[in-house]
């Protein structure tokens, strides 16, 4: 399995996606500092695996304090160095839920350790890195189970009767490289075909990042899923295609309100339109650490603004280089605009409950009730 997040007792690592696919490359991750510049320009990307590194990366230089004997002998002492940290990593990017999810949970962890008579600044310690790391298995299980029940929902919704297999279309990367292993959109798609059910996956390209033809497209490659990337503008066409037959839309979550509204990669809201008036499912595919009840309408979320340059240039190496087999391949940036024109670069939109089937989870899928309303508090009663 693709592995985006390699980590052993401080030991972390991150697979570039800024290189990917043309170059696989691990980077260390050694402190904070290091996982939020990682986050911050995107060699992490994707809700689950940002709050995973970001939590990692801060266990790491809680090790290396450690080793170095500079974990401070006081419980409140210890708990206040974590929270500055954590606080820290939460500025990294600002939509993906799971992140400041992850923060809060692990903070709480750490002020009953400190509180607990005779504790001490390593108990502190000890107490956040075992439930951090704790985050990385429980993701993959998380994963695996939302694959399983998108897909049984999908054949039991949204197939044809009289056709025994599906054909889905999703946005994004939220494979293998967006979590801890699996994922979650794609983990239906893997599920699907590992069912021998899935006719065949279609991925966009997912423009400005291209996350869908870089990443997407990898995974999907890598794992032999029958797929065929097309560009974000012909997708209207492809749900016009009678012969194609696409049956669901599925894509991932950065942030489920509590009415369903769900922010999630540019573009999302788009398809879920589409959607709509082709008479299409659609899903959205997300762990519980992605769904906030705290928000309660996708007007309340922040969206990320990403820099011009990510709309106005593209990197990869040379065609030639590629077609040649060259084993060391050099990435270049090339210009794609006009320079002087100004760009916006929102990285995410929000996709209004009304136009979202269902809501794919590990402990199962949310539909609308008798209301016309999602209640996505039923998940955590
Ligand atoms: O900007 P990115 O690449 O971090 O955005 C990723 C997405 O929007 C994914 O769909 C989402 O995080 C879910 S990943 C399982």
């Amino acid at each position: 399995m693709l592995q985006a997040i390699r980590y052993n007792q401080g030991n972390l690592e991150i697979l570039d996606q800024l290189q990917l696919p043309f170059v696989e490359k691990y980077i260390p991750i050694q402190n904070s500092e290091d996982g939020w510049e990682a986050i911050k320009s995107m060699k992490v990307r994707g809700a689950p695996a940002i709050a995973i590194v970001a939590m990692l990366a801060l266990c790491s230089e809680l090790y290396a304090l450690g080793t170095a004997g500079k974990i401070p002998s006081a419980p409140a002492e210890a708990q206040d160095y974590i929270n500055k940290k954590l606080a820290y990593l939460l500025t990294s990017r600002p939509t993906a839920v799971n992140l400041s999810d992850a923060a809060r949970k692990l903070e709480v962890l750490t002020v009953e350790a400190a509180a607990r008579p005779g504790s001490t600044g390593q108990d502190v310690t000890k107490a956040f890195i075992g439930a951090a790391e704790e985050m990385l298995g429980k993701d993959l299980q998380d994963n695996q189970q939302i694959g399983h029940n998108g897909a049984e929902w999908i054949m039991k919704h949204a197939a044809n009767s009289d056709t025994p297999n599906v054909a889905v279309l999703t946005h994004c990367n939220t494979g293998s490289l967006a979590t801890s292993g699996y994922g979650t959109a794609l983990g239906v798609v893997r599920s699907l075909s590992s069912q021998n059910v899935l006719r065949h996956a279609y991925c966009t390209e997912t423009r400005p990042y291209n996350q869908g033809s870089r990443l997407t497209a990898f995974e999907l490659v890598h794992d032999n899923i029958p797929a065929t990337l097309i560009t974000d503008s012909m997708a209207a066409a492809l749900l016009a295609d009678s012969s194609v037959g696409v049956n669901a839309i599925v894509v991932g979550a950065d942030r489920v309100a509590a009415n369903g509204d769900t922010a999630n990669k540019i573009g999302t809201y788009g398809l879920a339109v589409l959607a709509k008036h082709h008479g299409v499912k659609f899903l959205v595919a997300a762990p519980l650490t992605t769904i906030d009840l705290a928000t309660k309408s996708g007007e309340d979320i922040v969206i990320e603004q990403r820099p011009s340059n990510e709309v106005t240039s593209i990197k990869g190496p040379r065609q030639q280089d590629v077609a040649s087999g060259s084993a060391a391949l050099d990435l270049e940036t090339v210009c794609t605009a006009a320079p002087g024109i100004k760009v916006w670069n929102p990285a995410f939109d929000i996709t209004p409950a009304n136009l979202i089937d269902g809501i794919i989870t590990e402990k199962g899928v949310v539909e609308k009730g008798a209301d016309g309303q999602f209640h996505m508090d039923v998940l955590f009663n």
